[in-house]
């Protein structure tokens, strides 16, 4: 979409013709301020009567190839959906930490994509980043090695200002990491283990998937009517009388859910980006942002036989845009007694908190929109994007910030004076979550372990502390997808 129709719907007429910069910046800014963001679409319910699948698993390096493919997933009706071999999404990778993967893709599109790691620690040149092209026809064979601890990760495209629609099309895939450390925990596996891809799709009247989005849905998010769980509408599945492992990622390109049962009970909170926290954590609901992944005890022993529970989304506070509605995403059908001795153990793996004294250096963002509030960016600026870092929009050519290799450093995401969510992530690293002042002002369960993405509402300031241990290029961004696209993404370079 161009920034021109944009200002047209705007009211701005003929922008085209103005060819000062300035004056530009100074008119949007103020339409800017008086802008509210619209309330995300209603959430249309199904009927929660088609079962729920789940991606087929790679135990190993297995050759992707985007591509699009006919589905009849999402409403019953066969649509074209994007993925990375059969059908929408990819497979779910299992792979042992330690061990070396291979993966050839094949790049089955009529445009430019390529696949980024997300929460894998590979080297710079594996990272996919948006300079790192792979263009229609050819194959780029993605190969590293494994070695960080347990976890739920995932994969998904990042071609500058492309991301969101062609993750919203279909393709993004799990990438879960084991380790004999984990293991030795004996949490609930196999049939008891439930990966989970929650996402939002909009679907035209013909059933097909609809990225179209407008001024408003740039300045928000894309968000679908259609909650699909594995690239599935309303899904259920049958459960026994025992405690299930979820391992759940928000794929959404901008739809933030607040996790709950419909029963209310309380679930347990185990971990989140960087695997297992240091300690688990109950709660009764919990914010997941796009990007986000969490590691979930529901034990439905706590249910009668036969009764149904929904995975929900409930309301939330703190944003314009959303959280006004709650709704059902997943059914769970408790049809079958069984007995459990599952356990949960009292600690789980630490992690060594990074200390604050070895820091060295502290860098501060203002994230939001903002346009051409710093200079060196001149009348491009404003036609360029809204959603800015310390009020630049993403340039490949620029390197944003520079950072000495095995340093530590604070970086805070300053939201005091925005109003829209934003999911911070950074690429090739962890980091832990310091604090959050303003809003909301306490870590929630799933911020006390590793994180890669950590949600800065409207009125927040989150400082996080980071060893920068992988040397190269890489990129940090907002993983609202409408924002990153916009430009609200910045290169750092650690060496
Ligand atoms: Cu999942 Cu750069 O993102
Ligand atoms: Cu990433
Ligand atoms: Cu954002």
């Amino acid at each position: 979409m161009k920034r021109g129709t944009f200002l047209k719907t705007l009211g701005f007429g003929t922008v085209s013709t103005l060819a000062g910069g300035a004056i530009l910046s100074s008119c949007m800014n103020h339409d800017m301020a008086t802008m509210t963001p619209t309330v995300a679409p209603d959430v249309l319910e199904g009927n929660f009567t088609t079962s729920l699948p789940f991606p087929e698993t790679s135990l190993t390096g297995t050759a992707l190839n985007a591509g699009s493919q006919n589905i009849t997933t999402i409403t019953g009706k066969n649509t074209q959906a994007w993925g990375y071999k059969n059908g929408i999404l990819g497979p779910t990778f299992r792979i042992q930490s330690g061990s070396t993967v291979s993966i050839p893709f094949t790049n089955g599109l009529t445009e430019e994509t390529n696949i980024h790691w997300h929460g894998l620690l590979v080297p710079a040149a594996m990272d996919g980043h948006p300079d790192q092209m792979v263009m229609p026809g050819k194959t780029f064979n993605y190969s590293f090695k494994i070695d960080q601890r347990a976890g739920l990760s995932w994969y998904h495209p990042h071609p500058h200002e492309k991301t969101g629609k062609q993750v919203f099309m279909g393709l993004a895939g799990l990438f879960i990491i084991e380790s004999a450390e984990e293991k030795a925990l004996n949490l609930p596996t196999g049939a008891y283990e439930l990966p989970l891809v929650i996402q939002d799709k909009r679907l035209n009247t013909s059933g097909e998937i609809d990225y179209s989005p407008t001024m408003d849905e740039v300045m928000i998010g894309y968000m679908g009517e259609t909650i699909i769980v594995n690239g599935v509408q309303s899904p259920f599945h049958n459960v026994a009388t025992r405690t299930y492992r979820l391992r759940v990622l928000n794929g959404s390109n901008g739809r933030i859910y607040n996790l709950a049962l419909s029963n209310g009970n309380a679930f347990t909170v185990i971990g989140s980006d960087g695997g297992l926290l240091p300690a688990p954590e109950t709660v009764t609901d919990l914010l997941l942002a796009p990007g986000e992944r969490v590691d979930l005890l529901v034990d439905f022993s706590k249910s009668a036989l036969n009764s149904e529970v929904y995975l929900l989304s409930n309301v939330f506070s703190g944003v314009n845009s959303q959280g006004r509605q709650a709704f059902k995403i997943v059914k769970f059908v408790v049809n079958k007694a069984e007995t459990d001795s599952f356990k949960l153990p009292t600690s789980l793996p630490a992690i060594a908190p990074i200390s604050s004294s070895a820091t060295t250096k502290t860098r501060t963002f203002d994230i939001g929109v903002g346009m051409g509030t710093s200079g060196g960016h001149g009348g491009s600026m404003a036609m360029k994007g809204m959603h800015t870092i310390n009020g630049k929009v993403y340039s490949g050519e620029r390197i944003d910030e520079s950072v000495p290799l095995n340093s530590t450093e604070i970086w805070e995401f300053n939201n005091s004076a925005g109003d829209e969510p934003h999911p911070m992530h950074l690429h090739g690293t962890f980091f832990q979550v310091v604090s959050r002042t303003g809003g909301r002002s306490r870590l929630i369960a799933s911020e006390k372990g590793l994180k890669d993405t950590v949600l800065v509402m409207p009125g927040e300031k989150v400082r996080i502390i980071i060893k920068f241990t992988n040397a190269g290029k890489f990129v940090f961004h907002c993983h609202n997808l409408e924002h990153e696209d916009d430009g609200m993404m910045l290169n750092f370079e650690v060496k």
